[in-house]
């Protein structure tokens, strides 16, 4: 017997070691694997114990209602909030189906939910109440399905939200809506305050003018009245013809009778300026009754132009082009606010610019009346172009503006079936549209 045999005969230990090697490799590699093993485990059973802790930290302090359901329909799992309203608490609860915990009408649109959840994983959303021992509980419930790893049905999750909250959070907001309503109608009373205040200067010079011709005009008629009684009394006195003759030169009686009618006739004038003026004012007030009357917008311009320039004292005058005179229906007052607003806006632009020009064309469009208030200000910045319209949107200082110009008139315009629209520069170019008077088929 040769070979391997005597081969071992040989050398008996040899073979021995190979294999002893080979068999601790094997034993090594096996260890340090189980060790990966374990420590994988230990990695994976602390993410669990992580993982279980904050499902149920969850489940504990959620306040709305959370229900893990099985495949079944039965509870597996649910929130503290749950066990408290539920006489018996979590072993009431937990394996029971969990339509049983509703009252009888919310249980069938569970039911019918959980049917529709197997069949498409739709979604489901309603009001359901849970019978307690205070009374039942309403609850927006929110039913969604739980799939599992292959994406098929595994059970649903149920959360309800008690309405008893949301009804109180929606009273909350409903308050504080209120209240943002109180403060915007105090800051629109602000507004209309600061603008009567801007009217009334633009009046009050406006009246200025005319009075003052009444009064120079009184003036001049009492130094005549007193140069008269003087020549009456010497007549009365029988003086002599020579010597009336003579006081009526020295009296120039002859100029001051036609000084007369000159300072009658101015005081009439201004009479008659202040009466205009007040019509105009009547006019801008007594339209809070908002009826449409056929109007003349190139005399409306021209008062609102007017009475803004007056008040802005910035000396810049508002230059007027195109039609003298343009029919339209409207309520001719509130016509006026959108004239102010513009021209007022105009003039600010300018405000301090090198040549300032505002300008009012007056046209006839389309069978439309068309009024294009322009200025050679800055204009308005693409980005800003959107927003003007936009109540509250101002870029003046606190006080000189509160944004509503704008967004008013566009209003107004709109309750006129017109439209009030901003036009590329430069400068500033607003538009309003109003229907003509005499459109056929209008007014
Ligand atoms: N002619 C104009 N030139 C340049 N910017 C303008 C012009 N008209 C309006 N704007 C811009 O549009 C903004 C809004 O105008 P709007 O008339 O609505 O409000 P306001 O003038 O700021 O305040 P309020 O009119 O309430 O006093 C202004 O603050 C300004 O930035
Ligand atoms: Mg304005």
């Amino acid at each position: 017997m040769e070979g391997p045999d005597a081969l071992t005969q040989d050398d008996p230990n040899a073979m021995t070691d190979e294999a002893w090697q080979s068999v601790l490799r094997a034993v090594d590699q096996t260890y340090s694997e189980l060790v990966a093993h374990q420590e994988q485990l230990e990695h994976q059973n602390a993410e669990l114990t992580a993982a279980k802790h904050l499902i149920e930290g969850v489940l504990h302090s959620v306040s709305d209602v959370l229900i893990v359901i099985d495949r079944d329909g039965s509870v597996a799992e649910a929130s503290e909030s749950l066990f408290a309203l539920v006489s018996g608490g979590a072993p009431e609860v937990l394996g029971r189906p969990v339509a049983e915990i509703f009252d009888a009408e919310g249980a069938a649109q569970i039911g019918a939910a959980l049917n529709q959840l197997r069949m498409n994983h739709a979604v489901a959303d309603f009001e359901a109440s849970i019978p307690t021992e205070t009374g039942a509980q309403p609850f927006h419930i929110v039913l969604s399905p739980r799939l599992d790893a292959r994406d098929r049905f595994g059970g649903a999750v149920l959360s309800g939200r008690p309405l008893g909250e949301l009804r109180r959070a929606y009273a909350e907001l409903e308050l504080s809506h209120e209240q943002l309503k109180q403060a915007q109608s105090q800051i629109v009373r602000n507004e209309k305050l600061a603008s009567l205040g801007r009217l009334l200067a633009g009046v009050a010079h406006e009246l200025n003018n005319p009075i003052s011709f009444v009064y120079a005009s009184t003036h001049a008629l009492e130094k005549y009245v007193g140069q008269f009684e003087t020549y009456f009394q010497q007549v009365q006195s029988g003086a002599s013809r020579d010597e009336l003759v003579r006081l009526r030169s020295e009296l120039k009686l002859e100029r001051a009778l036609g000084n007369l009618s000159t300072a009658i006739h101015g005081a009439r004038e201004g009479a008659e300026r202040v009466r205009d003026i007040v019509a105009d004012l009547r006019r801008l007030s007594s339209e809070g009754s908002g009826e449409k009357v056929v109007f003349d917008l190139a005399e409306t311009a021209r008062v609102g132009a007017r009475w803004v320039e007056r008040g802005a004292k910035s000396g810049v005058t508002v230059a007027f082009t195109g039609e003298d005179s343009l029919r339209v229906l409207g309520v001719p007052g509130h016509i006026q606010q959108i004239v102010m607003n513009l021209v007022q806006n105009a003039l600010d632009a300018v405000d301090g610019g090198a040549a300032p020009e505002v300008r009012i064309d007056l046209a006839v469009q389309g069978g439309r009346a068309r009024m294009t208030v322009s200025d050679n200000g800055p204009g308005i910045p693409d980005e800003q172009r959107a927003a003007v319209f936009d109540p509250f949107f101002t870029t003046k200082p606190v006080g000189k503006g509160t944004g509503l110009g704008l967004s008013i008139s566009a209003k107004i315009a709109d309750e006129h079936g017109g439209q009030l629209s901003l036009l590329p520069g430069p400068g500033a170019v607003f538009v309003l549209d109003l229907p003509l008077a005499d459109t056929p088929g209008e007014a």
